[in-house]
């Protein structure tokens, strides 16, 4: 029987990648030892499902666990109810922040949102609620509707990732469990008592991650949502991450107050980013590191996004080196989101 091996920090993106990707066995006992847990799956045999787990730190291993005996599997509940047709089309499966799993069935099974959500809920303990999408993502704070469907009446998510914990309303604020293998990704890049500025923060979750990991890091996170501003300084509170000072606004106006204050950039805002290639370059020291996420086309996408990179440069008297380009998810039929790593070397007349 294969499990997944983890260390325990990064459990709870290991648990999102594998539901996201239908692939934990839920008949079986998730098991734990003092440094690992072990998620039980069902058979992984794609080359691309191995690289997943194994560049998001999880270890495939073959061994003997109990079965679950409290609740089953919901999708095996289902299929008491649901004809085969049906089951075909439950393919995604739901996301899950903490106590709340988000649902989006598709139009035929519209009718069975109760019962899918009930066998949700029935297998497994820790959900609370179960909320359904009801709309795209949308405007400057990039929040989406949702819709209440089944168990406690709340919008209030607690979620835990690479160790820290987020509270935060899903209908006010963008969340996203699908960066959280870039979360550790960055944090692993960040140096001895850096600087680094994340712009677009959101509730938290690169700044409180990197200023946890890094205790003699400074770290700003600036935000222009109200109701993620707060979200964020209390997630700074429960994450006891003293050294992250958050600033509720807009970055055009305070990166300019953190002019040459970073050592790092982080811009995860992928609709709007490269409107932001100023900010990046009046946050950067003489020598920085910028993240940038976006949405590009899948043809020819990311060679467009490093021209208007160098283009930018170029105009602005900066150099740029491109360290690395990586696909973070697919977004639509045609584009996918991307991170750019890369280098600003200024020269002098910037100092
Ligand atoms: C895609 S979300 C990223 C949230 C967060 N970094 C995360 O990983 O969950 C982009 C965030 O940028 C904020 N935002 C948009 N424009 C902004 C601006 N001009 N200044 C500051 N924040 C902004 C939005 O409110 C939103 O919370």
């Amino acid at each position: 029987m294969h499990y997944i091996k983890i260390p325990i920090k990064k459990a709870e993106s290991m648990k999102a990648l594998l539901l996201r990707n239908a692939l934990l066995d839920r008949k079986r006992k998730v098991m734990h030892s003092t440094r690992y847990v072990y998620f039980p799956v069902i058979s992984i045999d794609g080359a691309k499902t191995k690289k997943l787990i194994e560049s998001s730190y999880g270890a495939i291993i073959d061994r003997v666990g109990p079965m679950r005996t409290e609740t089953e599997d919901y999708k095996s509940m289902l299929s008491a109810v649901l004809d085969a047709d049906e089951m075909k089309e439950l393919t995604g499966g739901y996301d899950l922040l903490g106590n709340i799993a988000i649902i989006d069935v598709s139009d035929k099974l519209a009718e069975k949102e109760a019962l899918i959500s009930k066998a949700i809920l029935a297998s497994n303990k820790s959900i609370t609620t179960v909320i359904a999408k009801a709309g795209a993502v949308s405007g400057i704070y990039r929040v989406r509707k949702f819709r209440y469907v089944s168990g406690k009446r709340t919008y209030n998510a607690t979620y835990r990732e690479n160790g820290s914990i987020f509270v935060f309303d899903v209908r006010k604020t963008f969340f996203s469990n699908r960066l959280s293998y870039e979360r550790s990704r960055i944090n692993a890049l960040v140096k001895k008592a850096e600087h680094v500025a994340v712009p677009f923060a959101g509730v938290g979750p690169f700044a409180i991650e990197i200023a946890k990991a890094h205790p003699d890091a400074k770290v700003i996170a600036i935000e222009l949502n109200g109701d993620a501003y707060k979200a964020m300084v209390k997630n700074i509170e429960l994450n006891k991450t003293s050294n992250v000072k958050a600033y509720l606004g807009n970055v055009k106006s305070i990166a300019k107050r953190h002019a040459s204050w970073a050592d790092r950039v982080v811009m995860p805002t992928p609709k709007t980013s490269m409107d932001f290639l100023d900010d990046a370059l009046i946050l950067s020291k003489r020598v920085s590191t910028v993240h940038i996420y976006l949405f590009c086309a899948a043809e020819g996408g990311i060679k467009k996004a490093k021209d208007a990179i160098k283009a930018h440069a170029k105009a602005n008297s900066y150099l740029v080196r491109f360290n690395n380009v990586r696909i973070v998810r697919p977004y639509s039929k045609d584009e996918i989101e991307i991170v750019i790593d890369y280098t600003i070397r200024k020269k002098d007349q910037h100092i």
